[in-house]
């Protein structure tokens, strides 16, 4: 047996949707308390399963972690196991951010290569080569990262691309590394600023936060603290093209608005009617049918892939065409063989994608490939006529907290069916 869900078309989205702790933020500030011996508190966490799973990884490694409400306390110990092999570890991508702190911290460590979303191929090069200018050797060893140095020291790295992970990684080991870092090319995501604020808090020295150079000077020791996640920007701009979609009018609190500049003057420019609280939410109405837009995905400040699949679901009921240009993850676009059965007109050539807006979508069967492709289908669902089902929706039960509930507050039908598949998996 399995869980789908099942998306009545043709509501209309109207309401206030709180967002909260963001789960790209959050699972990397679990894996920075490692850095200190004691006890960690991170509130605004997101109820999602990559939260108990990351414990899981934890846990595995010797620490205690409780979760209550959105507080997750994590209690690191003097000795850690540097060994993060369980198979928690391959359950979910951000597993392997286990490795910069265990590096920094016991200057060795065997991580279990990550699992994660099929979206694409997920290298681990720059995150290798970043802790080799540190100091430490790094090899693949069954299915393994394996790290060992004498000791780390400061070094000059350059990313050949600005990579979340790569820069976190080697961030949370040169915390503790002897003298200063660079790391230029660095990713400028809100979430790397989120994990060098709680790494200041615990008494890490970092500048440039946000931009492309963070310079990192080394201390001997860091300790615990209190720390509020962000709020989930990836799953505020949902709210935002679900209002968009459905012609709906939508507030959403919870997260920062200026986190999402590029998206919101997007869905402007298709003809929706943004107003930003000083960066405490924003709401969306769109009162006719959209406009066609195009949108290219990059790393940040650029329109976040994690976004691409809402992008194509927008505008696949848009009036006009829209190329969609996917510059990050190339198996990204498998989500619109799934959008082609909801009766999307759109095609893929490369990493461009073109699609023709139709005046309703119609219902499916469709299955989630990953977070982002499942909450886009669900969407695309509530602009289809009849009752559209999505499959696999533990995908989105990963990333999306409530999200039916949500979403039925809102004004949707969407129902959680416990039931046999049809067909085993998608494509
Ligand atoms: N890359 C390499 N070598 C590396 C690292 C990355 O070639 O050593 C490439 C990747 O193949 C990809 C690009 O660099 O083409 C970007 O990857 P990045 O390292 O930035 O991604 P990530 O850290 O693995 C995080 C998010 C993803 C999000 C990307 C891009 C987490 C847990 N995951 O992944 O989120 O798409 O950044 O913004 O933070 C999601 O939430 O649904 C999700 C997939």
């Amino acid at each position: 047996m399995s869980e789908h869900f099942d998306v009545y078309g043709g509501a209309r989205l109207v309401g206030e949707v709180e967002v909260v702790g963001a789960k790209n933020s959050v699972l990397k500030l679990m894996a920075a308390a490692l850095l200190a011996e004691g006890t960690t508190t991170i509130s605004n966490c997101p109820r999602i399963l990559d939260v108990p799973l990351m414990a899981d990884v934890l846990r595995s490694v010797g620490c205690e972690v409780e979760m209550a409400d959105d507080v997750t306390r994590i209690t690191t110990p003097a000795e850690l196991s540097h060994r993060a092999d369980s198979a928690a570890m391959g359950k979910l991508r951000a597993s392997v951010c286990v490795l910069g702190p265990l590096v920094g911290r016991l200057k060795r460590a065997v991580v279990a290569l990550p699992g994660g979303d099929a979206i694409g191929s997920r290298p681990l090069d720059m995150h290798q080569n970043g802790l080799r200018k540190l100091g430490a050797t790094s090899t693949i060893e069954h299915g393994c990262v394996v790290a060992e140095a004498d000791g780390l020291h400061g070094a000059q790295i350059w990313l050949d691309f600005p990579s979340v992970g790569a820069t976190e990684n080697i961030l949370m080991a040169a915390v503790l590394a002897q003298g200063t870092t660079v790391i230029d090319n660095a990713a400028r995501e809100p979430e790397i600023i989120d994990l060098c604020t709680m790494l200041t808090e615990m008494g890490a020295r970092i500048e440039g936060a946000g931009t492309s150079t963070l310079t990192v000077e080394g201390v001997d020791a860091l300790h615990p603290t209190e720390h509020v996640v962000i709020g989930d920007r990836i799953v505020g701009a949902t709210w935002a093209f679900a209002a968009a979609m459905t012609q709906g009018d939508v507030t959403v609190t919870g997260v920062d608005a200026h986190h999402l500049d590029l998206v919101l003057e997007k869905l402007r420019l298709g003809g929706a009617d943004v107003t930003t609280f000083d960066g405490k939410g924003f709401r969306v109405v769109q009162s006719e049918r959209p406009r066609s837009v195009d949108f290219v995905t990059l790393p940040y400040p650029g329109f976040a892939t994690d976004l691409q699949p809402f992008a194509v679901a927008l505008s696949s009921v848009c009036d006009g065409t829209s190329m969609i240009t996917e510059n990050v993850y190339e198996a990204r676009f498998r989500f619109i063989e799934e959008m082609v059965r909801l009766g999307a007109d759109a095609r893929t050539d490369g990493h461009h994608a073109v699609v023709r807006g139709v005046e309703r979508l119609s219902s499916a069967p469709v299955w989630a490939s990953d977070i982002r492709a499942g909450a886009g289908l669900v969407l695309a669902g509530l602009c289809a006529e009849g009752v559209t089902e999505v499959w696999d929706v533990f995908h989105i039960d990963r990333g999306y907290p409530a999200f039916v509930e949500n979403l039925n507050r809102l004004g949707a039908r969407v129902e959680r069916v416990t039931a046999e598949p049809d067909r085993v998996a998608a494509g």
